[in-house]
């Protein structure tokens, strides 16, 4: 029996039993861990960023042979000029076909605004959550109509922004009159009892979910996580051009050192750039190939809490656990 503070508002929000989202991650969020965890109670999540459209229908449907709980999509809103929310690129709009098409009950947005579609998602009986590092883009984001912010802090894996979670939080509580959920430097009981006391109503969690056996991902890369502390990770342009949270390595060392970071190509255009110098996709490399020493694995300062590698099931059960003890010692 868990401390019923456990039971908030994100729950009937969601239809979940426990407020305890997985978050989207491209490449390490498929089906099958969106399918675990949102059987287990949680709210699985399918990072669809790196996807196609037909992709992304395929991974709805092995969660649905998993689970008929709720469960959401993450739609990375890129836009065809880089500025334009009315228009969105070509793979964005296919995403957002097939989560109308397939039902998808929640869409999270981890990138750009889906104000465009946040109307047709309301009359579909779909939910919005927003992903923001800042709180002048929450209250963007909230005035766009979406249900609740995600707001991620700079401890987070992938990319993230410059304020720290502790601050970024109840900043953002603040600014904004929607529910808040936290993200960024989560990944144990304590986190998630701590978010609740500040006033988010549930947390969003990535390298947590990567560290675990349904997770599409080499094991040496999940492995490493489980390896390093507070300080293996660093905040750098170096793969996609843009601030990304990844496990430090020798690229990420050679970059700092490199005459290339002078000549940087915006964001996604740098990954040809450092394809070419790597001579090998550094995703690929990192994340399915398992070379930890050269290739992109985002990850965040949260790897520090990490100690094992298990089943979606047995992460939720212990995160509610600790989080029952942590909220029972405040009496
Ligand atoms: C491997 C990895 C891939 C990610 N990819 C995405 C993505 O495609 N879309 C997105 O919204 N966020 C992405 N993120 C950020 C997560 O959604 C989440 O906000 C972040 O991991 C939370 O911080 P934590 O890692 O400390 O739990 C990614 C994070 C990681 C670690």
């Amino acid at each position: 029996m868990y401390h019923s503070a456990l039971k908030t508002s994100l729950c009937g929000m969601l239809g979940i039993e426990y407020p305890i989202i997985q978050a989207g991650m491209g490449f390490v969020a498929r089906g099958e861990l969106a399918g675990a965890v949102s059987a287990a109670g949680g709210l699985g999540t399918i990072g669809a960023g790196t996807m196609t459209g037909e992709e992304l229908r395929q991974e709805i449907r092995t969660v649905r042979t998993i689970t008929d709980k709720p469960f959401a999509v993450d739609i990375l809103f890129s836009t065809v000029a880089g500025r334009n929310v009315a228009m969105f690129s070509k793979d964005v709009e296919d995403h957002i076909e097939v989560v109308f098409e397939e039902k998808v009950p929640v869409i999270a947005s981890g990138l750009g605004n889906p104000g465009p579609i946040v109307e047709r998602c309301h009359q579909a009986g779909m939910k919005v959550l927003s992903l923001t590092g800042n709180t002048k883009n929450a209250v963007r984001l909230a005035n766009s109509g979406v249900d609740a912010i995600i707001a991620q802090g700079y401890d987070g894996g992938g990319h993230t922004g410059r304020v720290g979670s502790m601050t970024l939080l109840p900043a953002t509580i603040d600014a904004v009159d929607i529910p808040v959920i936290a993200a960024g430097g989560i990944a144990d009981g304590r986190g998630l009892a701590a978010a609740l006391v500040m006033g988010a109503i549930g947390v969003w969690l990535g390298t947590r979910f990567i560290a675990c056996s349904e997770a599409w991902g080499h094991d040496n890369y999940k492995r490493r996580i489980v390896e390093i502390d507070d300080e293996g990770t660093t905040r750098t342009r170096c793969f996609s051009g843009k601030p990304c949270r990844m496990i430090r390595n020798q690229t990420t060392a050679a970059w700092e050192e490199s005459t290339l970071r002078d000549q940087l190509k915006p964001f996604p255009h740098q990954m040809a750039q450092v394809t070419e110098w790597l001579g090998e996709d550094p995703y690929m490399a990192g994340r399915r190939d398992g070379k930890t020493d050269i290739g992109a694995l985002a990850a965040g300062q949260s790897s520090a809490l990490i100690h094992d590698i298990k089943p979606a099931a047995d992460i939720i059960a212990e995160l509610m656990t600790q989080a029952s003890t942590a909220l029972s010692r405040l009496g």
